[in-house]
């Protein structure tokens, strides 16, 4: 099939690399001349592991080309719309600029004159989008049919999730000549994954909007969930990690997202959550959705419970004393800082005046130039030389991996605050190490 992709970020470069996989014809469009270039290259802008081969295969086999250019795009038979949805400035409101901004694209476009063409929305946007892009598609006289279909990809893991999905959802338009067509040309677009037996499920439109916000919005729960708990742990000398083991054991429950430490950040959970909180606001059911704004204060209380806690092993002041920080990106496997808990609480320890010296993997780029009050660092070494603290605040396997005797021959002072609750707390002390993780007090 011949496919367009509609903003080449982090999910349009994956989604249009994977199409190309998959055997289609893509063109992915985008209006950033820098990160056109660097795809047409076979360069990723972003770190994502697997997606640097992967699209040097696609573009190097003719069947992926990236473009500013919005006339390649004119006879796609699916429109991905794949742009993002940031929050509002100041508001919790999703910002749909670049929605607009591709639909108009599309609808200038996209040449229907051999039949109907599909718009397939990517993007996570506020319910009731996409029968307001269906009624601007029918008023535009072009024959298209808009289908939601919400992408559950983690970072990290992009590619993988985009080849095996867990399901496929079509939200499809009301009206059943319509629906049939969307079905038909999604169909054929992801036949090789529905092939492998991976389900697909045929919803209307807002069900389709509301499936990945509400996903979302569980996850994040989850998340806040142990955190609370984590807080019932420091209060009473309890064990988050064990508490979350036992009662993962459940099957309803599940041992997954039930990870204590600094919280969730990235370009998705919070912002999506807000949104969602701002949307029922519109749709005048805003109770429904009110826990959401407790699961959002539990999560920024768990930051600034980590710079308390430094604070408080500093002995009250940060001032005069070396702080390392180990992690900048919102979770590993990534240089994504959008909303990183583990920058705030940097950020928060270098404002009270610490001597901060932060280093990360993959994210040190970005921070330098996202933050450059931040005295970034390369390496582990050099982050720890001397420091009275050390702060772990995202989970790289090099960071869970490293020997607490080696470090303590670095450090002035032996004391480790463990925000992600990843280390072995046993070896650390074993070492002469002052342990500290988040809601974790030990074993019998
Ligand atoms: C999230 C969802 O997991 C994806 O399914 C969804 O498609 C994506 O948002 C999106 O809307 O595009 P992502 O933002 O990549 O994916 O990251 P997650 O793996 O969900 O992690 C989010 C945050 O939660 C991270 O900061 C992570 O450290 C934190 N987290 C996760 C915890 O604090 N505890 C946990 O147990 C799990």
């Amino acid at each position: 099939m011949r496919v367009s992709v509609i903003g080449c970020g982090y999910l349009g470069a994956v989604h249009a690399a994977c199409m190309a996989k998959l055997g289609h014809q893509v063109v992915g469009l985008d209006v950033d001349e820098a990160k056109v270039a660097d795809l047409s290259a076979g360069r990723p802008p972003f770190f994502e592991p697997g997606f640097g081969d992967l699209l040097a295969e696609q573009t190097s086999s003719g069947r992926l080309e990236f473009t500013t250019d919005p006339d390649r795009i004119a006879d796609a038979e699916v429109h991905f719309v794949a742009v993002g949805t940031p929050q509002l400035q100041g508001r919790y409101a999703a910002d749909l600029t670049y929605v607009r901004a591709a639909i108009d694209t599309i609808l200038t476009h996209a040449d229907t004159s051999a039949g109907p063409v599909v718009i397939a929305g990517k993007s996570t946007v506020p319910v009731g989008t996409a029968q307001r892009v269906q009624e601007s598609a029918n008023a535009s006289g072009k024959d298209l049919v808009v289908v939601w279909n919400p992408e559950f990809l983690r970072e990290g893991f992009a590619v993988e999730d985009t080849l095996k999905p867990d399901r496929i959802v079509y939200g499809l338009p009301d009206d059943p000549d319509r629906a049939s067509i969307g079905k038909r040309v999604l169909d054929e677009c992801y036949a090789s994954l529905l092939g492998l037996g991976i389900p697909r499920m045929l919803t209307n439109q807002p069900t389709a909007e509301l499936v990945k916000v509400a996903a979302n919005s569980f996850l994040a729960t989850k998340i806040s969930f142990i955190n609370a708990m984590a807080e019932l742990c420091d209060a009473t000398g309890g064990d988050v990690t064990q508490l979350a083991d036992a009662i993962g054991y459940d099957p309803r429950i599940g041992r997954k997202f039930l990870r204590a430490g600094v919280g969730f950040g990235g370009g998705c959970l919070p912002k999506d959550i807000r949104a969602f909180m701002a949307r029922a606001g519109e749709l005048g059911v805003d109770e429904a959705l009110t826990f959401l704004r407790e699961v959002d204060a539990i999560n920024l209380r768990q930051r600034d419970k980590a710079v308390d806690l430094a604070s408080d092993l500093l002995g009250g002041r940060f001032v005069g004393h070396r702080v390392a920080v180990l992690g900048a990106a919102f979770k590993p496997n990534s240089d994504d800082l959008r909303d990183s808990p583990a920058l705030d609480v940097a950020q928060q320890v270098w404002a009270r005046g610490a001597d901060l010296a932060i280093t990360d993997p993959a994210a040190a780029t970005a921070l330098r130039s996202k933050r450059p009050n931040l005295n970034v660092v390369d390496t582990v070494d050099e982050a720890v030389r001397d420091a009275d603290l050390v702060l772990l605040l995202t989970e790289w396997r090099e960071y869970i991996d490293l020997d607490p005797v080696v470090l303590r021959g670095l450090v002035r002072t032996p004391i480790i605050i463990d925000g992600r609750n990843v280390l072995d707390p046993q070896r650390w002390t074993d070492a002469g190490w002052v342990y500290r993780g988040m809601g974790r007090h030990g074993g019998p």
